[in-house]
Parts: C-alpha cells; structure tokens; sequence
C-alpha cells in the first residue's frame, strides 16, 4: 500500500484528519522525554491519523535508539509516521538521509522541492517508490518570513514568465507524484491557489494552527486535507481533549461542506 492510500486509510478509521507533530520542549534527563512523549501517544492516539516527528526528539534520542520506542507505540496503535527531515541536500546524500529514516521505521519523509530533481530528489523519490514510502514536499511554509523564498516570483524554466515559487512548487508536486504538499495554516489564500493546481492529485499537509495563528476552520474550507497539529496539543495540560477538540471541529467544518 502506498503512503497516500496507508493515510487516507488511517484518516477514515479513526474519523480524523489530524497529524500529530509530536514535538517537546528539552528536557534532561532524555528519559523525561521519552516518557512524556509515550504519554501523548498514548492518550491522542484514537484522535489523530498520523504521527509526525521532527529533530526535537530525533537530536536528543537517536534515531535507532530511544526513538524507536516511540516509533514502536505508533506502529502498534497502527499510525503512520512522517519524519519531518526537510530533505534539502545534493542527491546521493538525500538518499541516505532518506534511507536511514525508512530503515528506522518512518513511512514518509518531508523534502524541500528547491534543490530539484537531477541529483536532488529524484533519488528520494526512486528509494521511497521501491519500498512504498511517501515523500511530502514544502510549497508555501507557514512562518512569517515565508514570501522570502517561497513566494518570490522567479522566472519558470517551462514558460519564460515570472511565477511565484510556490507555484511552481506546487505544479512540481504534481509532476513529481509527491504523496503531500505542505502548505502554511497561516495562508489559507495560498492553500487555495495551491489546491487548484494539484486538485485530488496530490493531498495538502497544513501545519500552523494555534500557535502560529492559523484558524481550523479557515483552513479547512481553504482546502487542506490533514492538519498538523504540535504545540496545541504536546503543550496542551490535557492533550488527549485538546485533541479531540480540534478534530471534532476540523470534522465539523468538513459536516458543512
Ligand atoms: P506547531 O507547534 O506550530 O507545530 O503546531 C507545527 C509543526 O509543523 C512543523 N512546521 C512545518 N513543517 N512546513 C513544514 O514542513 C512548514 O511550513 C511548517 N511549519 C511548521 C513544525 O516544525 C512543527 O513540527
């Protein structure tokens, strides 16, 4: 099964379309924070359909260390795990890099569509297609100084004319068959002009709720099909409620459809 279909799977099982981005603050000793990132899977698990890890707990449990307890617990509640590497390297190293993380047990990792294809991602692309994985690709990122790569204009290759670079990102997400476009809460506008080039060909991953400032129900309606959620839910003094807030009002929004 291909990672868009292992999601999309998950998703209509558990009646969510929530991604967890299972982030911590630091903390010594790193057994603390393994056990409290055990704890938040353990009690949001039901509510999200998804589980994405990013350097915060990489960095201080090791990949093939204490990070595979957790990636343990995900894949016994039947999760998929997203490595959130931002892959943005020349080729034969992004393979490796990519390599590393499917051999740990993550089903996706998330790269950067601005080192291209030649000797860029095609290699990630190949490994992760010969062993059903996924790759979700950046197209609009949600923090503040995002227009400063992402939505510069530059001149596109095909065309000849000056094109946000988040567009072309975006028709390189189709090209490329990319199993997720990541796209910013924060700029439900840009979720939309997003949507109406990789129409159903290729899912939106949008994280920026809360924290940030993006609206669920914004970006919802703009077009997003999974939300990642972090620090609402990880910092959260309940987070199997907060959890199962934001889902039952992501699901609502999709109820007024
Ligand atoms: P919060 O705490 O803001 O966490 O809910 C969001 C999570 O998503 C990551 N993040 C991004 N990842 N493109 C990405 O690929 C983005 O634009 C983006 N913005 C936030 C962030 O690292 C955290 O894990």
């Amino acid at each position: 099964m291909d990672f868009k279909t292992k999601i999309e799977k998950a998703a209509e099982e558990r009646n969510s379309r929530i991604v967890l981005a299972l982030d911590l603050p630091p903390e010594k000793p790193y057994e603390i924070l393994l056990s409290k990132a055990i704890k938040i899977l353990d009690g949001t698990n039901d509510y999200v359909c998804a589980v994405k890890i990013n350097r915060q707990l990489v960095l201080p449990l090791g990949l093939f260390r204490g990070l595979q307890t957790v990636i343990c617990v995900a894949k016994d509640y039947e999760l998929p795990l997203i490595m959130d590497c931002k892959i943005n390297d020349v080729g034969h190293t992004n393979e490796i890099i990519a390599r590393y993380y499917f051999e740990a047990g993550f089903d996706a990792v998330t790269a950067n569509p601005l080192v291209g294809w030649e000797e860029g991602l095609k290699p990630v692309f190949k490994l992760a297609r010969e062993n059903g994985k996924g790759v979700i690709i950046l197209v609009y990122m949600s923090h503040k100084s995002t227009d400063e790569g992402y939505g510069r204009s530059v001149k596109d290759k095909k065309t000849g004319s000056l094109t946000p670079q988040y567009q072309i990102f975006a028709r390189k997400a189709v090209e490329w068959n990319a199993d997720g476009a990541v796209v910013g809460a924060t700029y439900p506008e840009k979720i939309v002009e997003v949507k109406q080039i990789v129409k159903d060909k290729v899912p939106i991953y949008s994280p920026g709720i809360g924290f940030q400032g993006g609206k669920i129900e914004e970006t919802v309606r703009a077009g997003a099909d999974y939300l990642i959620v972090g620090r609402s839910i990880t910092l959260a003094k309940n987070p199997a409620e907060a959890t199962k807030k934001i889902r039952d009002t992501v699901n609502s929004v999709l109820a007024g459809f």
